[in-house]
């Protein structure tokens, strides 16, 4: 087993370690970013639907849903296409409105999630067009959808999903790119923008791994919390959901993500001494908004760790504990804020003595209802 992990204390570990390599494989022979083009070769017999689709509906459970939110972002942003995100526990049972224009994307590392796999019998039945995203190549899902596109990370043996989720990430920018490239919604310049920077990703990716030791001694102040709470703006408030999930998953800590600016609708009476609150605060639209959400939560007595942009000085002067990550397009921010928070959710479940690759409860893969 030892071999297995690859020297890492865990397979959770691992798994974070091998983003740069992860998502480099999931770029592999899709994009172009000289041609600017993109190519998936698993959707490409429904070019044409996807000119006409007037909705996307996602479904998925747990990380994934969260991977699916930031989709959401993603494909409303370049191909103008509206998307629903829904729990796909929810979907199947309560007699959705779908019809044969919509388009239903499901994600699931597994691809043998049972309720994943329920939502996609029921949007079939009523005549939807089905594109999977799946990790395990073969599955039940990628065997009852239309079309897909797997995401390549590798298997993924811890039961906090990490690696899946940043290749889901990287899939559903593709397939917001090849919607928008045949909508026509992002010129050929932008293309070329947009997929240089995305080709930078992995790198970018490698060098975000490097505040490990930041972030362990981050873990160490506050591994006795008992609650925290994760606030983002934008395509990072998913980030912030994920990054809860994760503390809670693996190291029992209840805690909740939320988008920063609800924060002032409930969460806020939470806060004091004993609650840190860590925020996604990088250099981008909502930059100036999110400082002033730090700002409340520092007159209310709070303990604020932030990740923020490489050379962020703003940020640095209010929050307790900062976590630079590298510069790049507000798009491909997750890709990059995930990393810390996927550190920092292993290194205090390592410090609190749990079972961090398979903890208490919870299934890898959940094939019934
Ligand atoms: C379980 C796993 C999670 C995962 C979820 C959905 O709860 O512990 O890590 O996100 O199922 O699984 P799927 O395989 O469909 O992505």
């Amino acid at each position: 087993e030892m071999l297995e992990k690859g020297g890492y204390d865990h397979f959770m570990l691992k798994e974070i370690y091998e983003q740069p390599r992860s998502i480099r494989d999931c770029l592999r022979g899709r994009i172009d970013p000289e041609q600017g083009i993109v190519t998936l070769g698993g959707i490409k017999e429904y070019i044409e639907k996807l000119k006409n689709i007037d909705r996307i509906i996602i479904v998925a459970c747990g990380t994934s849903w969260h991977a699916g939110l930031v989709g959401e972002y993603l494909i409303e942003e370049y191909a103008r296409v509206s998307v629903e995100v829904e729990y796909a526990s929810e979907f199947r049972y309560r007699n959705p409105i779908i019809s044969s224009k919509d388009l239903v994307i499901a994600i699931s590392q597994s691809g043998e999630t049972a309720d994943t796999m329920a939502a996609i019998e029921l949007a079939k039945e009523k005549g939807a067009t089905i594109f999977g995203i799946c990790n395990v190549v073969g599955a039940s899902i990628p065997r009852i959808t239309h079309a897909g596109v797997y995401t390549h990370a590798g298997p993924e043996i811890g039961v906090a999903s990490t690696k899946a989720f940043t290749a889901q990430v990287t899939v559903l920018t593709l397939i917001a790119f090849y919607i928008a490239q045949q909508r026509g919604t992002i010129t050929q310049s932008k293309f070329v923008e947009y997929l240089t920077e995305l080709d930078e990703i992995p790198a970018l990716v490698e060098q975000t791994l490097k505040c490990n030791d930041v972030v362990k001694a981050i873990a160490e102040r506050f591994k006795d919390s008992a609650n925290c709470l994760f606030l983002g703006r934008g395509s990072s408030f998913p980030v912030a959901l994920e990054g809860a999930l994760k503390l809670k998953e693996i190291s029992y800590i209840h805690a909740e993500g939320y988008p920063a600016a609800e924060m002032k609708h409930g969460p806020i009476a939470l806060i004091d001494a004993d609650m840190p609150v860590v925020f996604i605060a990088t250099k981008n639209s909502s930059y100036e908004k999110v400082i002033s959400n730090i700002q409340e939560v520092k007159a209310r007595g709070g303990h604020v760790i932030a990740i923020v942009s490489e050379g962020d000085t703003d940020v640095k002067e209010m929050a307790d504990y900062t976590i630079e990550i590298p510069l790049t397009g507000e798009t491909f921010v997750p890709l990059l804020a995930t990393i810390p928070l996927q550190l920092l959710s292993y290194h205090i479940a390592v410090m609190r003595g749990c079972n961090v690759d398979q903890p208490r409860n919870l299934a890898k893969s959940v094939t019934v209802e």
